[in-house]
Parts: structure tokens; C-alpha cells; sequence
């Protein structure tokens, strides 16, 4: 079937109807295009679970802060959709900000308490963001899987907490973090990285690996585990917003000793360029395959 391309909500979610009325199973993958493997990656699971895969592409303006980088975010429709097609996607959703932001549009989405730390401190109004526009874009995809990466921990529980209290019809499956072959986390962002800036930024998932290494080691103390990463990667980042451990469900911070698991946060600048990453110890393996010793 080939690949189609909806601009208008009321389309897209008329094809997603029709879809579903023939008897498809819907996966959905939220995106800001500028797609590299990570994203594609989504897509290979969506297709695991569905007949029918829907993706967005939109880079909304609502999640950017005013000093960010909404006007220089990679922005390769015609690449996109290429990639799509060539995976055997179904339908792009690719709207423009007039048709997500009617003028007098009133609603946001605020999803409380799991947005006050991390991201959510150093990014005021982010989550708002997201939240808003995913529950719009849940809205016209209607009954679906919804596919998102794990590299955006944050976001990804705040959708969790969004469709379990909105009892909206939406499977949350989180995928865990596509990385390149030296461990950096893949990311749209990372375009920007000069090379000297890129290989400082390997300081975060060298510094989560020394975490499980630690871990591994049968080190409990939340503010030990917690310094082996920062001590790497303020030794390199131009400036840490925060390196912080945090239950994995409620992203409260933990003090004295962490118990199964432990999740790992980090978001730090490098030249002009904000990246984060994440691990769960005691569940995910280190970002560098042996880089934990
Ligand atoms: O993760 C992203 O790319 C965005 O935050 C999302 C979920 C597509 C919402 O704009």
C-alpha cells in the first residue's frame, strides 16, 4: 500500500477510522521529523504490533522555550518521507502549526507533580507542551499503540500518566534507547554537535556505564552512584543542568540507599547543543557494552 500524507487533522483521522473499520490494528509513532534510526527503530516496533502504522511529523512550538531552539530544529520533510515509505509506513501525518493551533486556542494540557524535576525544571512549560499536543494527536488517531523512546524518560512517563488519566484508548510502549556504535544516544539534536563537542558528550554515557559499573559492584548509595556520573561529566559539559537519581515511576529523587532500581537522568549542554540520556540500573544494559569496567 502506498505510503499516504495527511496535512489536515480531519483527514488524517478519517483514514485512521477507515483503517481501523476494516479491522487494522493501529501503531502510532509521535515525531518531530529530522528521522534518523532511533526513530526508524519506533517504527520497526510499531510494525510489530499493527497492520496499519501512523507517524507525525511536527515540530511543535508549544514544548520550545523562548530562548530554544524551535527556529534551528532539523526540520527534512521530503527526507522523511522518504524513509517512511521505504519502510512500509501507511500514513505521515504532517500538519502545519495553523492546522494543530487554531487562533483562540485556549487548552493546555498540564500533567502535574512527575514535571516538577528533571527536564521539567530547566525547561518551564515544556511538559505543558508535550502534553497538549499528544493528547491532540491521540485525539485524531483515536484507539492505537503509541510508540515512544525511553531516551525521553520523562516524557514518556508523563504519556503514561496523561492516557491513564484522560482513560484515553492508547497503548504507551517504551522503547529502549537506539545508541551509535561508541554509546551517544541517538538524537535529531545531534546534528548539531561539532566533532570536539560530540566527543565531549560521550562523557554521559561514560559516565552512566561507571554507574552500573559501580552497581554491579554492590554499590547502593544514591549519592555515590550519582557523583561517578558527574564527576565525568562536568569534567567535559559546557554547562549540567542536572544528573539525577530518581525512582523509575514517580521520578522522585532518591537519597540515602536505592533500592532494585534506579533510574539515572542526565541533561547537560555541549557548545550550543542540550542532550540527555538515561539508564535504569538494575534493568537496562550500561549505554557502552563494557565500558563499566
Ligand atoms: O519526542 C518528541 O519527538 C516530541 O516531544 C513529541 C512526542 C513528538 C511531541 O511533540
Amino acid at each position: 500500500m502506498p505510503l499516504e500524507i495527511a496535512s489536515e487533522a480531519a483527514d488524517a483521522r478519517a483514514r485512521c477510522d477507515e483503517a481501523r473499520a476494516q479491522g487494522a490494528r493501529i501503531a502510532f509513532v509521535p515525531t518531530m521529523g529530522a528521522l534518523h534510526l532511533g526513530h526508524l527503530h519506533l517504527v520497526d516496533v510499531a510494525k510489530e504490533r499493527s497492520d496499519f502504522v501512523v507517524v507525525s511529523i511536527f515540530v511543535n512550538p508549544t514544548q520550545f522555550g523562548p530562548a530554544e531552539d524551535l527556529d534551528r530544529y532539523p526540520r527534512d520533510l521530503e527526507g522523511d518521507v522518504a524513509k517512511l515509505s521505504a519502510r512500509d509506513v501507511q500514513l505521515v501525518f504532517a500538519p502545519s502549526v495553523e492546522a494543530m493551533y487554531a487562533p483562540g486556542a485556549r487548552t493546555v494540557v498540564s500533567v502535574k507533580g512527575i514535571t516538577d524535576g528533571l527536564c521539567g525544571a530547566h525547561r518551564p512549560g515544556h511538559f505543558d507542551g508535550v502534553a497538549t499536543i499528544v493528547a491532540k494527536l491521540f485525539d485524531i488517531v483515536g484507539p492505537c499503540a503509541a510508540v515512544f523512546g525511553r531516551k525521553d524518560y520523562q516524557q514518556l512517563q508523563v504519556v503514561k500518566r496523561l492516557v491513564a488519566d484522560l482513560n484515553m484508548p492508547v497503548e504507551i510502549v517504551g522503547v529502549p534507547t537506539i545508541r551509535e556504535e561508541d554509546g551517544l544516544a541517538m538524537s535529531s539534536r545531534n546534528a548539531y554537535l561539532s566533532a570536539a563537542e560530540r566527543a565531549r558528550g560521550l562523557s554521559i554515557p561514560r559516565g552512566l556505564s561507571a554507574a552500573h559499573a559501580l552497581y554491579r559492584g554492590g554499590e547502593r548509595s544514591a549519592r555515590d552512584l550519582r557523583a561517578a556520573v558527574a564527576q565525568l561529566v562536568e569534567k567535559s559539559a559546557d554547562r549540567v543542568d542536572y544528573v539525577t537519581v530518581a525512582a523509575p515511576d514517580t521520578l522522585s529523587e532518591l537519597s540515602g540507599e536505592i533500592g532494585e532500581r534506579a533510574l539515572i537522568a542526565v541533561a547537560a549542554q555541549f557548545g550550543r547543543t542540550r542532550l540527555i540520556d538515561n539508564t535504569v540500573l538494575g534493568e537496562d544494559e550500561p549505554p557502552i557494552p563494557g565500558g563499566e569496567t
